[in-house]
Parts: structure tokens; C-alpha cells; sequence
């Protein structure tokens, strides 16, 4: 504990995983109170084999740039192919964010933390809560919506609603 006091700490960074299939208002929330925390926030693009991504990698790296046009000072971008804490560990970033919106992510949520904090010990997972008006939405419920001609357009950044209107309208 007092060696933790004592170290000169280097600039806190969180790293903050996920598929962003798209990127939505609640991610765009908990990405802002993760900045309130940290000097420093990677949004990282993972890969969940269980997941079929309707947007591109690519198009997804490009829908999180257009989120912050300006700044790229305290965010990174970027794309995590192998193990999550792993890339954690090697960044030297302090903690992994997640979102926690309801009971019923609890368990998936507290599986994978123990699981990452069991392959390395020195990256901890913080749950953040978005707020209390973004709490149900997810990105597959957003793409179910848009896919049916429901308008989402609060839900998401405009450039992320131009880009589900645009596949849905071509299909
Ligand atoms: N606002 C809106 N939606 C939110 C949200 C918020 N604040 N917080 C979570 N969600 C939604 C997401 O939109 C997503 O919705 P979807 O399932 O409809 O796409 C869902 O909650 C959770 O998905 P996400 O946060 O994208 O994570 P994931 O479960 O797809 O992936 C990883 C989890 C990426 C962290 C995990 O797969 C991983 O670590 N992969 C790397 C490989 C690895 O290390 N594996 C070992 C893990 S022990």
C-alpha cells in the first residue's frame, strides 16, 4: 500500500474495450466520465469471435474519429486483435472501463473482470454507469430498431444515424 503512495505515477490511462457495433450515446457517456478520471482513455475495438459485426472494422474506427473531431490529446483509437489485458498491461494502462447498465449485465461483466484480473493482476476493471438515459439501450438494439425504420437518431452521433440509415435503406 505505502509503495503505492510513494511511486511517482505516470499518467493514468484507462483503457475502454468493446465492439462499438455502432458506437452509441451511452458509450460516447461512459468515454466522457472515463476522461473525468483518467488523464488519458484508449477506445479500444476488440474482437468477440461470438459477435457479427454489421459495420467494418474500419468503418467503426472511422464512426469513434468523427466522435472527436478536435481533440486527440487524451483519446487514442485503436484495435485490440489478441488478449485485452495483455494489451492493458502492455500500454501501462492503469484500469479497463466497462459499462454497467443493469443487473443484468452483472454476471457477464464480473466473469470477464475476474477472468482478466486472473491473467493479470495488475490491470483492474472499473464499471462506470452511464446516465440514468442511456441506461437500456445497446448497439443490437439500436440496429434493430434502425433496421425496422425506427429513428434513433437520439440514441446515436448523427454520422453513426446516417450510417444505419444508409445500410438498412440499401437492404
Ligand atoms: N451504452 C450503450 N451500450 C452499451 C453500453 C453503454 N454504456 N455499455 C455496454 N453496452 C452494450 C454494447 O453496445 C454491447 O451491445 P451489443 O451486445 O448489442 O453489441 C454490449 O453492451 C456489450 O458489448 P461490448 O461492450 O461491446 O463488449 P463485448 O461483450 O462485445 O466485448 C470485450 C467484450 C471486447 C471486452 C471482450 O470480448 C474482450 O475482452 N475481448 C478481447 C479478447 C479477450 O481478452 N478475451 C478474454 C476475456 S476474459
Amino acid at each position: 500500500m505505502a509503495s503505492n503512495l510513494n511511486s511517482h505515477k505516470r499518467k493514468s490511462l484507462a483503457i475502454y474495450p468493446g465492439t462499438f457495433d455502432p458506437i452509441t450515446m451511452g458509450h460516447l457517456d461512459i468515454i466522457d466520465r472515463a476522461l473525468n478520471l483518467f488523464d488519458r482513455v484508449i477506445v479500444a475495438i476488440a474482437i468477440n469471435p461470438g459477435k457479427k459485426p454489421l459495420f467494418s472494422l474500419q468503418e467503426r474506427i472511422e464512426m469513434i474519429k468523427k466522435c472527436f473531431p478536435d481533440d486527440y490529446s487524451r483519446i487514442e483509437i485503436d484495435t485490440v486483435s489478441g488478449l485485452l489485458v495483455q494489451y492493458a498491461a502492455e500500454k501501462n494502462a492503469t484500469a479497463i472501463i466497462r459499462g454497467l447498465r443493469a443487473v443484468s449485465d452483472f454476471d457477464y461483466e464480473f466473469q470477464l473482470a475476474l477472468m482478466n484480473k486472473k491473467l493479470e493482476r495488475e490491470v483492474d476493471t472499473i464499471f462506470l454507469m452511464p446516465g440514468f438515459r442511456w441506461i437500456y439501450i445497446s448497439s443490437s438494439i439500436i440496429k434493430d430498431a434502425a433496421r425496422h425504420g425506427g429513428d434513433v437518431c437520439e440514441l446515436v452521433p448523427a454520422h453513426v444515424n446516417q450510417a444505419l440509415l444508409s445500410v438498412f435503406r440499401n437492404n
